[in-house]
């Protein structure tokens, strides 16, 4: 791809800043933590509508990632225009060559995920995080925080991904069609996830509530004491993201906090964690793969769920009510 962005520039970078929109934004989020943890560069999170009127603090040695599958989302084509016009260096990670996004960006990086035709995205966010994760090794190469066996160990990781993808669809499949159908009718799903699983759990209550329509909720599991905890009865659905992550055994503690309000958990594991199998009422395994490469994993069964349970709705999955594949005007 087109990355501009030379070597020498990569090592006086002092911050990432991400300005993205919905599932884009999403993608960014888990890049924050590649970014922070392989590079040792602090990244801020905007979502690009707020970004953009809020006067932010734009150094010349901030690296501003706009995130943007279609590179026409006005909001984020704002923001990035902003950081530019301050003496950023701008960079698009998008999906559309020739994009607005591509001739307002210094360096661009291209998803190639193909043409998506449906509204909600899928496909580009993965290759979105997949693109991320690329970047994040880079910038941690060129400013040397890595070693060159943890770049193989993790780049041999990201190969496999594919084929780990199609397995997770495989052995979800039938039960995450079952798990739509008995909860096709409640009135609410909450998601919970904490660290890497966080952004996971944003982006499947983004799905459900987009496709199916069935109000949702995401939150931080640690914030459940907090507030959301008096929202579950037996009749919720709590979607929790517990798959392999520093932090998996406090958000365990959280599965078995939910459990005992009688919620219906639905957790998301890594194969082979018996704790995982031993709290959830429903339990869906992916492969294994390294805990910081989990999401692109761990979001496939919630796209699944999202879908079976729009279609058990007799929804239109393609083109849901009100949405537009491009949101090109505020
Ligand atoms: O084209 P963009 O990535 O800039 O679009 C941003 C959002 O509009 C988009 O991700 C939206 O949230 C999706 N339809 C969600 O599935």
């Amino acid at each position: 791809s087109e990355l501009a962005l030379t070597p020498e520039q990569a090592a006086m970078v002092r911050r990432v800043i991400v300005v993205a929109c919905g599932t884009s934004y999403h993608a960014g989020l888990v890049g924050r933590y590649a970014i922070e943890t392989w590079a040792r560069l602090p990244v801020d999170m905007d979502i690009a509508s707020e970004y953009r009127y809020r006067d932010p603090v734009i150094e010349p040695d901030d690296l501003v990632i706009g995130i943007t599958q279609s590179g026409e989302t006005a909001d984020t084509l704002a923001a990035m225009r902003l950081a530019r016009e301050r003496g950023a260096h701008v960079l698009a990670v998008t999906n559309v060559m020739g994009s607005q996004a591509t001739r307002d960006a210094d360096s661009v990086l291209f998803t190639r995920a193909g043409l998506e035709i449906g509204v909600a995205a899928t496909k580009t966010f993965t290759s979105q995080v997949a693109a991320i994760y690329l970047l994040g090794l880079w910038l941690a190469q060129v400013r040397d925080h890595i070693d060159r066996e943890r770049v193989a160990e993790l780049v041999g990781e990201l190969k496999a991904l594919p084929r780990k993808i199609e397995e997770t669809i495989d052995s979800c499949d039938r039960q995450v069609r079952a798990i739509a159908r008995s909860h096709a009718e409640g009135r609410f799903f909450l998601y919970l996830g904490r660290h890497i699983g966080l952004p996971v759990c944003l982006e499947g209550a983004l799905k459900m509530k987009e496709i199916s329509y069935i109000p949702s909720a995401a939150y931080a599991a640690g914030e459940m004491k907090h507030g959301p905890i008096a929202l579950l009865d037996e009749t919720t659905p709590v979607v929790c993201i517990a798959t392999d992550m520093p932090v998996l055994d406090k958000m365990l503690s959280n599965v078995a906090e939910v459990h005992a309000r009688g919620a219906a958990v639905i957790a998301i594991g890594t194969e082979g964690s018996d704790e995982v199998a031993a709290t959830a009422d429903q339990a869906l395994f992916v492969p294994r793969t390294d805990w910081i490469l989990q999401p692109i994993l761990a979001v496939v069964p919630l796209q699944l769920l999202a879908y079976y349970t729009a279609r058990q709705l007799g929804r239109n999955v393609d083109q849901p009510r009100n949405l537009a594949k491009t949101v090109t005007v505020e």
